[in-house]
């Protein structure tokens, strides 16, 4: 099996203490901070923004993997570039015309992700493929951490690497919602590349022991 990435999810860390958990990860085997976005409007829960977003840039030695889960999010694309984001994901949900968002993700530099819904097909992607450089399949319906993994997802998974090996194209497959050491293995068995973990690692008694954990499951 392949080296996946593991990005954990900032939103189940102890904001109090953020300096602090920021240098965890730094030191840990994670490979990208994953930062949730939400505005009470596409999502019914509200987090931070391109201040915080900066903040933790400040600190964080690794990518930023900045997921927004914001209505009309063109209009924010390159204040979070210039704080900092160098994976922004949109969803596919909010976005009336993906394909110009997609452009000017790219056009600021950053790299250009596609979050789905538990109930958006992959299929709708099609003709836009060449604009994206990851997928973020949604695992959990957005907007809170420690839901429980919707199982539909692994067939999710295995429908887009069709997809993607069809038009041969160049995309990273991610997962965000649920994934922890239980279904991680199938999850990349199914041809997941990037994970993403919020309770499993900062809920967990040593949050860098199992971030080590996450990175060694599915390895062989
Ligand atoms: C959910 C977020 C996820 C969340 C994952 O809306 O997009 O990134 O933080 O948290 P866990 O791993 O706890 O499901
Ligand atoms: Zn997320």
């Amino acid at each position: 099996m392949r080296q996946h990435l593991l990005a954990p999810s900032l939103l189940a860390a102890d904001f109090s203490r953020l300096a602090d958990e920021i240098n965890m990860v730094n030191q840990s085997e994670a490979d990208w901070f994953h930062l949730d976005v939400m505005d009470g409007r596409f999502v019914p829960n509200i987090t931070f923004g391109m201040f915080i977003t900066e903040a933790i840039n400040k600190l964080a030695t690794k990518p930023l993997d900045v997921h927004l889960m914001i209505v009309e999010p063109e209009k924010y694309i390159e204040s979070f570039r210039r704080a900092g984001a160098d994976i922004i994901t949109v969803h596919y949900e909010a976005c009336t015309h993906l394909h110009r968002t997609l452009q000017l993700i790219k056009l600021t530099g950053a790299k250009a992700g596609v979050a789905l819904n538990p109930h958006t097909p992959v299929s709708l992607l099609e003709d836009c493929l060449e604009e994206i450089d990851l997928v973020c399949l949604m695992s959990v319906n957005p907007g809170f951490g420690g839901q429980k993994f919707i199982p539909q997802t692994y067939d999710k998974i295995r429908k887009l690497r069709q997809l993607i090996a069809k038009h041969s194209a160049d995309i990273q497959i991610e997962i965000d919602g649920g994934v922890g050491l239980d279904n991680l293995e199938q999850l990349i068995y199914a041809g997941a590349d990037v994970l993403v973990a919020g309770s499993s690692v900062f809920g967990a008694n040593s949050p860098i022991e199992r971030i080590a954990a996450l990175k060694q499951t599915g390895i062989q």
